[in-house]
């Protein structure tokens, strides 16, 4: 492998090169990377009927003691569910305990000894009340934390909050609402958040920590087909994720069936990019669900909606939007420089007429917004302006790693590639296995030397909540938990190895091999933030079952620059390509780092096979 440091070969790496997509699916929000422990806490998933089903809820006691149906009673306007609890026992007539309600959260909540969580719940009743919340086990049979609600007059909403300090762990715990007297309560609104969220913003700490760990430049937001919906009521309307959440009406997250309380918001997403230091991209709907469509005569109101949502983020905070942003602790804008307008649309009919009216009114009140087209303009000049286009990629192992080569004959004017959403699926292993990781690094690889004409690159989906059933669910996915574990899968740790390429400089490198079609390579020169320092990162993919003996060449390098005390070698490899990691086996594929022995001016190693590695 000759790579040529001299000027002239290399390049500047875009800023923002490689970076995150997060779609609400498989649980990655609520459920997920959202704190929120209670599921349909506002009893709205059942949707606006009533009586509606009350799942995850269900009742403690016999049905003959404690009857439970929604109504329309709720102090909310825009989500005016809530639930009526009846118990018809009392005192002693009541089982030990009392009887009432339970949730289990999203397939169990996760509490752990010593930490507080606040629980917030609204209550009405006619008659005083004495009611415990406990936090238990999932049978109820121990419990973890505990407080009792006693009042004499609820008679109006009434909101309770309080701490709940746990003195036992249980991974698989649940919420009770318990009483042991006759009468009538209505409850709505019942939240439980751990206190101990990323900075307090909401986010649950470890799964921010592997996000933030990939060092992404961007963060598109909120997907995918969630932005879309299956149909336009359900797709993802900014606005009403806005304000206190408990006026958030949430929706029904359709296209991945399953509900969302919205707790994850538009202001939340912002909130969550600025906190991992990447730039926010917002996906918005272009005026298409995947079965309806909103005819380009009627957009308007969704053009003024993009542009009221860009207001939110980064306009004055005495603006009509940049005020609500203000009011909700954010009076500095957000750094919103990039919007897509709609996902994977541009087959639709009317996509091109509607895109236009989106453009041409953003791009008169924020022209540096970077407009970002769902058309694919890698083999042929867009049609219409755009400073990106949206490309998204799905195929088996082989097929992605021969697409390394995908932007080589791409015209180098015009708009840029956002290369959003790229994965090697199933197929080639349900989980993510080793192959799958290296035919996208090579994929990678390819992206690096083509940085002059793709801008930005991200995997998906992000995460997997283990418990979504996989007929719901997009697997696989580079990141998998459940309520208090997570793991990479080897997709995440190969991405860790582009995690220095952001405003890089790429050098220019050559592979002179006969097996150069198992081999890809690429060369920069970063400069590390945490010690300043200069460095050097050759990566290597050997996509093929031979070992390989590499010799690497320098040319205008000054050999007495480099020190080659700190050198190290990291492989990403396993016995078997069809490895994946697993809760039982997390670094089963992980990254293996060891010293590298120097020789003068250039370097031998030898690539196992099936392997990345980097030096
Ligand atoms: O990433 C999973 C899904 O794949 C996204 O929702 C959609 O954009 C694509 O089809």
């Amino acid at each position: 492998l000759l790579v040529n440091a001299s000027q002239g070969s290399t390049k500047k790496m875009p800023e923002n090169l490689f970076g995150v997509s997060f779609e609400e699916i498989n649980n990655a929000g609520a459920g997920g990377l959202w704190a929120e422990l209670v599921s349909n806490r506002g009893f709205e998933a059942g949707g606006l009927h009533t009586p509606s089903m009350i799942e995850p809820w269900s009742i403690i006691g016999d049905y003959s003691l404690v009857r439970v149906v929604t109504d329309f009673s709720s102090c909310f306007k825009r989500n005016p569910v809530a639930l009526r609890m009846e118990v018809l026992c009392d005192s002693n007539a009541c089982p030990a305990g009392g009887v009432g309600v339970y949730n289990p959260g999203y397939w169990g909540m996760n509490i752990e000894q010593g930490k507080t969580y606040k629980l917030v719940l609204y209550i009405r009743s006619l008659n005083s009340i004495n009611v415990t919340v406990s936090l238990t086990n999932s049978t109820g049979g121990q419990t973890l934390a505990t407080a009792n609600i006693i009042a004499t007059d609820v008679s109006n909403w009434t909101k309770v909050e309080i701490a709940l300090e746990a003195k036992a762990t249980n991974y698989n715990s649940r919420l009770e609402l318990k009483t042991n007297r006759k009468g009538i309560i209505w409850f709505d609104q019942v939240s439980l958040m751990p206190l101990d969220t990323y900075k307090g913003h909401g986010f649950r700490n470890d799964l921010f920590k592997m996000v933030a760990d990939l060092k992404p430049g961007f963060i598109r937001f909120p997907g995918g087909s969630y932005a879309e919906g299956k149909s336009l009521i359900n797709a993802y309307w900014w606005k009403d994720t806005m304000g206190p959440w408990e006026e958030r009406p949430g929706h029904m997250n359709d296209v991945w069936a399953y509900w969302t309380d919205d707790g994850l918001g538009y202001f939340e997403f912002l909130q969550l990019a600025e906190d991992l230091d990447a730039s926010p991209i917002w996906v918005f709907n272009s005026g298409f669900s995947q079965e309806q469509a909103v005819n380009p005569s009627n957009i308007k109101p969704l053009v003024q909606d993009a542009l009221d949502g860009i207001e939110f983020a980064r306009g004055d905070p005495n603006s009509t939007w940049g005020s609500l942003r203000a009011d909700m602790g954010h009076p500095e804008p957000f750094n919103l420089n990039h919007v897509a307008i709609g996902n994977q649309d541009c087959w639709r009919g009317d996509y091109h007429a509607n895109y236009l009216k989106f453009y041409a009114a953003i791009k008169k009140a924020y022209p540096d917004i970077n407009v970002i087209s769902n058309c694919d303009g890698s083999n042929t000049k867009l049609d219409h302006p755009a400073e990106l286009y949206d490309y998204h990629l799905y195929v088996n192992a082989k097929t992605m790693f021969s697409m390394a080569h995908k932007f080589d004959l791409t015209s180098r004017i015009g708009p840029k590639a956002f290369e959003s959403e790229y994965a090697v699926t199933w197929d080639d292993g349900r989980l993510g296995n080793l192959l799958a990781a290296l035919a996208e690094a090579g994929f990678l690889m390819g992206i690096e030397k083509n940085c002059d004409v793709v801008d930005m690159a991200s995997n998906a989906p992000l995460f997997l909540n283990a418990n979504t059933p996989s007929y719901k669910g997009f697997r696989p996915d580079a990141i998998v938990f459940d309520s208090y574990q997570t793991y990479g899968t080897p997709s995440y740790w190969m991405q860790q190895f582009f995690s220095m390429s952001n405003g890089a400089t790429l050098l220019d490198s050559t592979l002179q091999t006969s097996s150069s079609d198992s081999l890809m390579a690429s060369a920069i020169w970063f400069q590390n933030p945490a010690d300043q320092q200069n460095y050097l990162r050759v990566k290597v993919v050997n996509y093929g079952s031979n070992i390989v003996n590499l010799k690497i060449t320098f040319e205008g390098l000054d050999p007495g620059l480099i020190d080659y005390s700190k050198s190290s070698k990291t492989v990403l490899s396993s016995t078997n390509v069809k490895d994946e990691n697993s809760f039982q086996n997390p670094t089963k594929v992980s990254p293996v780092k060891s010293l590298l022995k120097k020789s003068k001016n250039d370097i031998g190693v030898t690539l196992s096979p099936n392997s990345l590695s980097s030096f």
